[in-house]
């Protein structure tokens, strides 16, 4: 497999200081015109993404799979889902990214599979204490005959998290626990089998090249032995309970046996692979994760959710900066992802800090909300550590909160009965060029598995491409520039002493970042030069809701 690597004279590992796109395959390009993103789509825009300047995607799960949960619900781990391609064409495109200088994240699914897993299948046709069973987490029912589920553990995406089977001899029998929708039975990890399967897995990609690995609800792979109840009540439809100390199917502390098991595994393989995790786990918790022997990298989702308010902010970046430092671990930005509202339309809002797409915060005023995001991105691309993009967020897109109801496809919909919409507003497929849907997304006349609004026809990546203030044209001259400037490889940040509503510091040498999040304009020192800024200066003073960086170390250099 050709592989060119950039960077090679660099003493850190890529991944410390790396920008990750996140590639939502199905809504990201479509090659052949059925309306969903595919591996051809993805690889005839690989030089977009190298002429952006990121150093890696991540693509959300590519494995044949029934779609119960946008591909989360994976029926073989070493194989392709027809819908985006085959093998053969997922490693042409890891070897061509390569060749770019792109490296290739995966995501891998260990806490659950889907109920058309073989694995599951055979479980069904097997009686209840067979080893077919033992890679689940089948159990009796309680009550007399059974008919109770054996706890009150709810399912993320509501209603209770366990389904009841009917034996192969008709008889009403066992149920099974799904942490998220039916179709997504959790994996026992208690079962040897199911370790080795996974280890087995990571190698068969890593094999193929791949650079690292996304590790889907990480927190999630342990349950308490005993499966106590959560203690919720009777109706309640979501676990509200789930960052709580000692939470019976989160964060539990035996889940770090494994990840220092494929840490092992990582490290026999030459070229620096990666696993970044999603764990939704309390601040202090998520530090143990990213211990040196376990994984690398940890999502900051604090970040993500919260307020657009300084001090907010600063805390939250604080407290991540020097709590992995301890473990020696940098910290992982990210703003967008495919699970929550995008940034632009939370940051329009009244209520800005965001936990769920459950969370009604008011209408959107979108033009603050991209001004707001433009200077939230050159806020985190300044932090030390590495930041994670999501498809769109270099065109300033804005969640879709219009889609018709029989759009919707998030497994949320139909198990909130049809109370909280879900995910889908993020997930539409993207605008790249012309005046129309499927804005080339697809070959002209095709039709985008999720409708398009109308007005993305001002946002596609044409129109914004040579467009001097464009949000991509600003994203790629802050990639430039940090590729570029030798401030931003150092690990720590030095907060600097400014207006209340002004986030200021220094990263050595001689690089300054100026977030305004106050409602007055900041007059920015005369004696920097000005690198970048989210949005124009008015007469030399940064105006609210804008973020610039400075340069201190001589000539001022523009980008
Ligand atoms: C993660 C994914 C999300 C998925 C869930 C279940 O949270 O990001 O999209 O629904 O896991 O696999
Ligand atoms: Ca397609």
């Amino acid at each position: 497999m050709p592989r060119t690597r950039i960077y090679e004279n660099t003493a850190a590992p890529w991944w410390r200081t790396a920008v990750v796109y996140q590639v939502y395959i199905r809504s990201f390009a479509d090659g052949n015109g059925d309306g969903i993103g595919d591996i051809a789509g993805l690889r005839a825009r690989l030089p977009y993404l190298r002429e952006l300047g990121v150093d890696a995607v991540w693509i959300n799960p590519w494995y044949p799979s029934p779609m119960a949960d946008g591909g989360y619900d994976v029926a073989d781990y070493r194989s392709i889902d027809p819908s985006f391609g085959t093998l053969s064409e997922a490693e042409e495109m890891i070897a061509e990214a390569h060749g770019l200088g792109v490296r290739v994240v995966l995501d891998i699914v260990p806490n659950h599979t889907s109920n058309q897993h073989n694995w599951f299948l055979e479980a069904l046709e097997a009686p209840p204490g067979s080893p077919e069973r033992d890679r689940y987490v089948f159990r009796d029912g309680r009550g007399p005959d059974g008919s109770s589920p054996p706890n009150d553990w709810r399912s993320r995406f509501g209603g209770r998290a366990w389904t009841r089977v009917t034996e192969p001899d008709g008889t009403p029998g066992q149920w099974y626990l799904h942490l998220f929708a039916a179709e997504q039975p959790d994996l026992n990890w208690a079962s040897r089998e199911v370790r080795a399967e996974f280890e087995s897995i990571l190698r068969f990609w890593f094999d193929r090249g791949v650079d690292g690995f996304r590790v889907d609800v990480a927190h999630g792979l342990i349950k308490h032995p005993d499966l106590p109840d959560v203690g919720l009540p009777e109706d309640a439809l979501f676990d509200q309970e789930r960052h709580r100390a000692n939470h019976p199917h989160w964060d539990q502390d035996d889940v770090h046996e494994i990840y220092r098991s494929w840490r092992k595994i990582a490290d026999t393989y030459a070229g620096d692979r990666l696993f970044v995790a999603e764990a939704h786990v309390a601040e202090d918790r998520l530090p143990l994760y990213v211990r040196q022997d376990e994984l690398h990298t940890a999502f900051n989702f604090s970040f993500l959710k919260a307020a657009w308010d300084h001090e907010e902010l600063r805390a939250v970046i604080d407290q991540s900066v020097t709590s992995l430092a301890e473990v020696g671990a940098p910290p992982t930005w990210v703003l967008s992802n495919h699970d929550v509202p995008r940034h632009v339309t939370r940051y329009g809002r009244k209520i800005t800090h965001t936990r769920e797409h459950d969370v009604d915060g008011g209408p959107a005023d979108l033009e603050l909300g991209l001004r707001r995001a433009r200077a939230a991105a050159l806020l985190m691309l300044a932090l030390p550590g590495g930041a994670y993009m999501y498809q769109g967020d270099e065109l300033g897109l804005n969640e879709v909160e219009d889609l018709p109801e029989e759009a919707l496809r998030d497994p949320t919909w139909e198990r909130s009965a049809h109370t909280v919409r879900g995910r889908d507003g993020c997930r539409v497929p993207l605008p790249w060029s012309g005046s129309d849907s499927p804005f080339g997304f697809g070959p002209r006349g095709s039709k985008p598995w999720l409708p398009q609004p109308a007005e993305w026809e001002a946002l596609t990546a044409q129109t914004q491409s040579g467009t001097p203030g464009s949000t991509l044209e600003l994203y790629r001259s802050a990639l430039r520039l940090r590729q570029e400037q030798p401030g931003f490889v150092s690990e720590t940040l030095r907060w600097l002493d400014a207006p209340r509503g002004v986030l200021a510091f220094e990263r050595s040498p001689v690089l300054r970042c100026v977030a305004n999040l106050s409602d007055k304009p900041f007059a920015l020192p005369r004696n920097w030069g000005v690198l970048l800024t989210s949005d124009r200066l008015t007469g030399g003073q940064l105006p609210p809701d804008t973020t610039a960086w400075l340069w201190g170390g001589g000539a001022a250099r523009r980008a």
